[in-house]
């Protein structure tokens, strides 16, 4: 068990009122468990193990009937206690069937038909649990699953290592389990399919007396909200919307964005190709960022050109604390005939402020990009320590490492060269672009310290942004 157990808090310590948290846990619990089942499987401590957790002293399952049940919310306890029972008959079912006969004490041909009744009472109490076509499918992996369904386990833990005088009992106990549990888990699935249809005829009868079922509500993902937000500054200064493929070609991705074969930026998106049938024309790409779009935009629209691209990008890069393979990305672009290194600098300088806020400042710094001249990465005063450098609480900032600002996104003024894909005159029209990483800037603003956060689903994570 880990050494934060959950089991020593009480469910409102926890946080926790209602099932879907309820279940949560117990989720967290199954694994913690399967990975304490490891551990005793290597070090053969199977009696450690089932102490710690169902034991009769302080173990996991008298936690629970102590911290989650006996003091629980009275309207969750039915639901902590079918969990909790289900969890004590994996335990069981788990730590016996990954041990031989022999280790179990069983020597004698009645002592093996008296643990297979065991397995078969414990298949016979989780199916009647089972309500839904959800539970039976769950059941059906944990019994017939190929790999760690119980049944296979019995095949190799029991079946493969009996000796010689209780192999014949148990390959026809085996088998007499094996027939029980298919069949009953058929006839289960016909008796709910006939339920849900009774169910369904007694469900149109309506009682409007009855109270409503009350649906949580979701809400926006957190990187869809900064998105949004994003956009609507965007939108009140002219700029508007489109959209691009997430699978390019390289001509797109690339070479129409002044970067040829061979040239060394392309080291820095490093992306990854699709394996296409042989004959097709390729080849194709997941896009490195949202800057194909400019190109795509500008081939199909004559200046003035005033556009954000919002959208999913994919780098072969691996993935920690500010980077993933999949992000998000926004970028803009703005082209006509009198478009200036102001205007440029003012656009950015606007949103940062209606972004972070009005005391935030901005500045540039030289930068390279092939499809930019020149170009710049833009900075803005550290919104933690108001570009001080220093923590409220008196050290370095932790975020600006004492530098004061914070390193934003990449931009600039579109390279004439890039005109010459799209067939506007370089003489007659000018213009700027951006690429902001919608994810890092989500990070910033929220104080969010690891960008795997936003994909792995967490709910916990996800419900601080409403
Ligand atoms: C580009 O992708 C350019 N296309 C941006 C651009 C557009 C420049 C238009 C000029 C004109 P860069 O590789 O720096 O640039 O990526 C832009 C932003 O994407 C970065 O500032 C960062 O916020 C984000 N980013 C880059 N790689 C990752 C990653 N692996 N995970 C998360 N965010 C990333």
């Amino acid at each position: 068990m880990v050494s934060e157990d959950p089991t020593r808090k009480s469910l409102t310590q926890l946080g926790v009122t209602d099932a879907v948290e309820l279940s949560l846990r117990f989720h967290e619990l199954r694994a913690c468990f399967q990975r304490d089942l490891a551990r005793a499987k290597e070090s053969d401590k199977w009696e450690k193990l089932r102490e710690e957790w169902t034991g009769s002293g302080d173990s996991v399952e008298s936690r629970i009937r102590e911290n989650w049940f006996r003091t629980g919310p009275a309207d969750l306890r039915s639901v902590v206690a079918q969990y909790l029972d289900n969890l004590i008959n994996e335990i069981f079912i788990r730590s016996t069937v990954l041990r031989p006969l022999r280790q179990l004490g069983v020597s004698h041909q009645d002592e093996v038909a008296r643990q297979f009744a065991k397995l078969k009472q414990l298949f016979d109490d989780e199916i009647q649990n089972c309500t839904d076509e959800t539970d039976l499918g769950v059941s059906r992996i944990e019994w017939l699953g190929r790999t760690s369904g119980v049944l296979t386990l019995v095949t190799n833990n029991w079946l493969k290592s009996a000796p010689p005088e209780l192999k014949r009992v148990v390959g026809t106990e085996f088998n007499k389990l094996k027939a029980h549990v298919e069949n009953s888990l058929d006839a289960w699935r016909a008796t709910i399919d006939s339920r849900t249809g009774a169910s369904r005829s007694a469900k149109d009868r309506v009682d409007l007396s009855l109270p409503g079922v009350i649906r949580p509500f979701g809400t926006h993902h957190l990187i869809r909200q900064v998105l949004q937000e994003i956009e609507d500054i965007f939108f009140s200064i002219g700029f508007s919307v489109v959209e691009g493929p997430e699978i390019e070609t390289p001509y797109y991705n690339f070479e129409a964005l002044n970067i040829p074969e061979f040239h060394p930026v392309r080291d820095d998106m490093d992306t990854f190709y699709l394996e296409l049938p042989k004959g097709a024309p390729g080849p194709l790409l997941l896009r490195t960022h949202t800057s194909p779009v400019q190109i795509r935009t500008m081939g199909k629209r004559r200046p003035p050109v005033r556009v954000i691209v919002p959208g999913k990008v994919y780098r072969r890069d691996n993935p920690d604390a500010t980077h993933s393979f999949m992000f998000h990305q926004i970028e803009g672009l703005a082209v006509d005939s009198d478009i200036t290194f102001c205007d440029f600098t003012g656009t950015i300088d606007y949103f940062v402020k209606q972004f972070f806020g009005e005391n935030v400042k901005t500045r540039f710094r030289p930068s390279y990009f092939p499809f930019t001249e020149p170009s710049v990465e833009f900075d803005a005063s550290c919104v933690f320590c108001g570009g001080s450098g220093t923590a409220k609480s008196g050290g370095t900032c932790g975020k600006c490492k004492g530098v004061g600002w914070i390193e934003l996104f990449g931009a600039g003024m579109v390279d004439p060269a890039v005109y010459s894909f799209v067939n506007y005159d370089p003489k007659k029209v000018s213009g700027f672009a951006f690429g902001i990483g919608i994810d890092r800037l989500a990070m910033l603003k929220y104080g969010i310290d690891d960008i795997q956060a936003f994909f792995q689903n967490d709910v916990r994570f996800l419900r601080q942004f409403p």
